[in-house]
């Protein structure tokens, strides 16, 4: 999508009163190319890796699932970088107004790979004969009962060898580093035009939404389900990128 497509989020710059709590509604699907790469530090680049990830592990005749699509970023890395292999992107989310963007995008882009979209919950859905799974910034939006039973799902569905990406939002133990890594990531987005006004209500706003966990836990419960190895490939303050191997 060209930056000209994406509207400026201003969507947390008035005084709001009670903030209510984040929903990917229609005003953010307006905004959300702008939101999402003025709030997350490194998200372009965990967007094209994830493609250049796809291009080494997606065999022909397979499905690819992106878990939480939104407008279909991840969606259209993978499928420029597995053109011809006669493989499948499956690209789910449960909101019906980032559905009907994400088909207009692309519907206007020239990838030739067959991308299905489906409005679901990734809990819900089936998943298999997989090479590649990816979920950039979705888990942390699951309720925290449904995690681990997501996660086994997907690697049932994962064919031997496959590959599951994780991109998240970090919490850290201590405290004091939690705080720290916190302080970085809200002056990046202070570096990004944000206001105070702007990162406290969105903070607000997102609290109990968007639940994060530590490294540690992602890594146990990927070790848990049974994939072979599971480690951070990108990392920049509290945002990392996890690759896990079947
Ligand atoms: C931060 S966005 C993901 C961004 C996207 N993966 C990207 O890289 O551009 C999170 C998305 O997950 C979707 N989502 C959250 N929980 C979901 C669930 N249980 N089932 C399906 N989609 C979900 C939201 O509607 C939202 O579009």
């Amino acid at each position: 999508m060209s930056d000209s497509e994406s509207k400026r989020d201003n969507l947390f710059a008035n005084p709001l009163g009670a903030v209510p709590s984040f929903v990917f509604d229609q005003a953010v699907v307006d905004v959300f190319p702008d939101m999402i790469s003025r709030s997350v530090p490194g998200y372009e680049t965990i967007i094209s890796h994830t493609g250049e990830l796809a291009a080494r592990f997606v065999q022909p005749d397979t499905n690819c699932y992106d878990l939480g699509c939104s407008l279909g970023a991840s969606t259209l890395a993978i499928g420029h970088s597995i053109e011809g292999r006669n493989a499948t992107v499956v690209a789910v989310d449960n909101s019906a107004a980032m559905l009907e963007k994400c088909e207009l995008i692309l519907a206007s882009d020239s990838a030739t790979t067959a991308i299905e979209l489906v409005n679901g919950d990734i809990c819900d859905i089936d998943i298999h004969n997989a090479s590649l799974v990816v979920m950039n910034f979705t888990l942390q939006f699951v309720p925290m009962e449904k995690r681990p039973g997501l996660l086994e799902k997907i690697y049932h569905g994962l064919n031997p060898g496959g590959c599951l990406i994780i991109s998240e939002k970090l919490s850290f133990e201590p405290e004091s580093l939690n705080k720290l890594l916190s302080e970085l990531h809200h002056d990046f987005k202070r570096g990004q035009g944000y206001s105070d006004l702007e990162i406290s209500q969105k903070r607000d706003s997102i609290e109990n939404v968007l639940v994060p966990e530590t490294l540690d836990t992602h890594i146990r419960r990927l070790r848990t389900c049974g994939f072979q190895s599971a480690s951070p490939w990108f990392q920049c303050f509290n945002f990392c990128s996890l690759v896990a191997i079947k």
